[in-house]
């Protein structure tokens, strides 16, 4: 039930149906940015429906890209080439991926550009791109370190550059960047992230080599190649499926469907953990489109165990990870997670808002810097929580609330349709009482 921007979530009694997702949000960002440095028209299938994939595509239009909208989530874009036009500002909304991922492009232009963002964008750390960046040629001014950022393009040179965090915006801006410079760049990943940038670079017409060594995951790009159009279908987003996944771990009997779902190996940790926490899946259909691999779920609630996410898998499932921290007290032995500090710096510090839902709803959490730790075998009620601005806090708590006893208020519930409008009515689709 939706009553403005907060949401009432009433208990329920089991879990039942069928999801079909909006196209994969990075996936979607990353389309939209290479069909538009793309030459040729491109047409994409189910494009993100969230209002960060939206800013994307407000950036490529400010920046000369013109696409139009047609039925269906389908988006065409006609490619400007890698030489795009100067901007007005380029409004980024709540989107990080949209500011650090364009920084690549518009730091290899001929002109300066403004990037902007949301109160939320605004805090967050940018310092991830200008430094790499930087060291290629391009000249960056920040709010120490933060947005806004007033990027002046240059001729770039190749750089060989280790990530000292693990992040595919990151990468992706990087690998973006290359495209700009002169020579071939190298970028070595300390763990192994989602591999989009380099999978949709490869499906635009790019060549990238990859080598693995005891310092990581290298990927190394030729700067001047020119991409061509693709006419692609996006498939649905596994973050965004992660809530109803959870919802029906916790209910002994749930069935869900999940068809033409994004199964890309370095996204589906997912499914690895909540199998072992009791969940049964079965995958069916699978397929790949365009070096992405794509297939259908069946899932059924079978037990409630824990889990513990630490090291490499805490980097594979940060977007997954505040909903698995909300359903961790109806597992028997609790969750446990450990170095995922960067959670301190997405949309909201999710370490703290995660605790403080949980503790309004009568959980005992032990909250660490670098994670949580929530015991198993508790109950929760009902309570007035706040997604802190957050749309995965947003989500995860309406997945919570399904278990409490009595009902659950969430307080800027509105924030879900950064990544995903039709949430809430999804859930209420596919809940019995
Ligand atoms: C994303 C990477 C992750 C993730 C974000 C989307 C991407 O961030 O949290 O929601 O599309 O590359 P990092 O790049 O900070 O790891």
């Amino acid at each position: 039930m939706q009553n403005g921007s907060q949401v009432t979530v009433r208990p329920a009694r089991n879990v039942r149906g069928t999801v079909s997702l909006p196209g994969d949000k990075s996936i979607s960002h990353r389309y939209a940015m290479l069909a538009g440095v793309a030459e040729g028209p491109s047409r994409i299938e189910n494009y993100s429906t969230g209002a960060d994939c939206a800013s994307t595509l407000g950036c490529m239009r400010e920046l000369g890209v013109s696409w139009r909208e047609k039925e269906n989530g389908v988006i065409e874009i006609q490619g400007s080439g890698l030489s795009l036009s100067p901007a007005a500002a380029l409004d980024c909304g709540n989107s990080g991926s949209t500011m650090r991922m364009l920084s690549g492009i518009v730091a290899g232009q001929k002109f300066s550009s403004e990037m902007v963002g949301d109160e939320s964008l605004s805090r967050r750390p940018m310092e991830r791109v200008i430094t790499p960046l930087s060291a290629m040629g391009a000249h960056i001014a920040s709010q120490a370190g933060k947005p806004p950022l007033r990027i002046t393009g240059a001729a770039l040179k190749a750089i060989d550059y280790t990530m000292p965090v693990a992040s595919a915006q990151v990468k992706s801006c990087l690998l973006f960047a290359g495209l700009y410079a002169d020579g071939e760049t190298r970028i070595t990943e300390p763990l192994r992230t989602r591999d989009h940038g380099e999978v949709a670079l490869r499906a635009f017409g790019a060549k990238l080599d990859r080598r693995s060594s005891g310092q990581g995951n290298e990927i190394i790009i030729r700067g001047g190649q020119r991409l061509r159009g693709i006419e692609a279908r996006i498939p649905g987003d596994l973050s965004s499926a992660a809530f109803f996944l959870c919802a029906a771990t916790l209910f002994p009997g749930s069935q869900l469907t999940v068809p033409s779902l994004l199964m890309n190996p370095t996204r589906a940790r997912l499914l690895d953990v909540l199998m072992q926490i009791g969940l049964r899946i079965s995958v069916t259909q699978l397929d790949e489109i365009h070096g992405e691999l794509v297939g259908s779920l069946q899932v059924e609630g079978a037990g409630l165990k824990g889990a513990t996410i630490a090291g490499a898998d805490s980097a594979a499932l940060i977007d997954e990870i505040p909903v698995l921290a909300a359903i961790a007290p109806f597992t028997a032995q609790g969750i446990e997670v450990r170095d995922a500090r960067e959670l301190r710096v997405k949309e909201s510090d999710r370490i703290a808002a995660v605790a403080a839902n949980l503790r309004l709803m009568g959980a005992q959490v032990e909250e660490r810097e670098d994670g949580l730790k929530i015991p198993g075998a508790q109950a929760l009620h009902g309570a007035e929580l706040d997604s802190y601005g957050d749309h995965r806090i947003a989500m995860a708590f309406a997945v919570a609330a399904l278990r409490a006893e009595g009902d659950t208020l969430i307080r800027g519930a509105e924030s879900a349709a950064i990544s995903y409008p039709a949430f809430f009515q999804t859930l209420e689709e596919v809940t019995e009482r």
